[in-house]
């Protein structure tokens, strides 16, 4: 009887375990990784004003707006650099990397050759988009543009919408944009560094100049592979869970009863 007595108390622990480990599967089950936070760092602001800034930019062969300023007909794009204080991100981008920059700076005659109008019809921020895509963060010299791959990346952003192309036959330098086609037309200041080249027309994006299109053929393809991806990975993970579940309760009612069964046996035994 002393044993029956053990043997239902044993019952008994086991049912306790089972419960604990009941209760601590669930809470383990749906714990997955966290979803990864975008790590985007956000550009650097300029530290300084930015003539706080130009005070310092006293290294005279890398200040952009002065050597423009002294070629003299590239007011229109020198006045455009600083009312958008790109003038100040390529300083940071000249003094604080070693990738040097392009710049395809339209001369006067390049301004004067737009639509009436198309200048002050820019937001703000379409300035500041169409004077970065006159300008690549990294060095080019002449004869780096016969292996240089397209479309050529600038500061305004990357895509077809901001596709700049460069193609070379015989002495010229073409440059394509889906909108402008110019050439190269003279050196304005070049080191080891930077390089200034004139271009005879302002380089339109397509971003800024085309309407944007709804979303075309992209979208149509990635969508069949969520569809695709989410039946594998999720529905044999949950039936899992649940049958493992079910079990559980299971394995809890019959220990239940078997308990209740022996306690009884026990307390009648005594
Ligand atoms: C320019 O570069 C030098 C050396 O890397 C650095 O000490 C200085 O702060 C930089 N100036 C600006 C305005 O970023
Ligand atoms: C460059 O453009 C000129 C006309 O502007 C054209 O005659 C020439 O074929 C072009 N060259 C290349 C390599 O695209
Ligand atoms: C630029 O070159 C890329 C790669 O060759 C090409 O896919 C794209 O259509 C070109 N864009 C323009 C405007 O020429
Ligand atoms: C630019 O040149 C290409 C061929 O080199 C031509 O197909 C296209 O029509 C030209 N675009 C403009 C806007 O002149």
């Amino acid at each position: 009887m002393k044993q029956q007595y053990l043997f239902s108390f044993s019952l008994l622990l086991l049912f306790l375990h089972s419960t604990e480990t009941f209760a601590q599967s669930p809470a383990a089950a749906p714990v997955q990784a966290p979803p990864v936070a975008p790590v985007l760092a956000p550009p650097a602001p300029p530290a300084q004003s930015p003539t706080g800034v130009q005070v310092a930019a006293s290294p005279g062969p890398l200040d952009v707006v002065k050597i423009l300023g002294k070629a003299s007909h590239f007011t229109v794009f020198v006045r455009l650099l600083k009312s958008t204080q790109v003038d100040t991100e390529l300083f940071l981008q000249l003094n604080n990397t070693n990738n040097g920059a392009t710049i395809f700076a339209p001369s006067d005659g390049a301004f004067s050759g737009l639509k009436v109008g198309t200048l002050n019809s820019l937001t703000d921020g379409d300035k500041i988009e169409l004077v970065k895509f006159h300008i690549v963060p990294t060095f080019i010299s002449t004869s780096q543009f016969q292996t240089v791959s397209n479309p050529v990346r600038t500061l305004a952003g990357a895509g077809n919408r901001f596709a700049l192309n460069v193609t070379t036959g015989g002495n010229l330098v073409n440059i394509t944009t889906g909108l402008t086609n110019t050439t190269i037309s003279g050196t304005v200041y070049t080191d080891s560094r930077l390089a200034i080249y004139q271009v005879s027309r302002v380089l339109l994006p397509l971003d800024m100049f085309t309407p944007k299109p709804p979303s075309p053929a992209p979208s149509p393809a990635p969508a069949p592979e969520k569809p695709k991806k989410a039946p594998i990975v999720e529905s044999p993970v949950a039936p899992k869970d649940l049958s493992g579940a079910v079990s559980l309760i299971v394995h809890y009612h019959v220990m239940l009863g078997f308990t209740a069964v022996g306690m009884v046996t026990a307390l009648l035994s005594f």
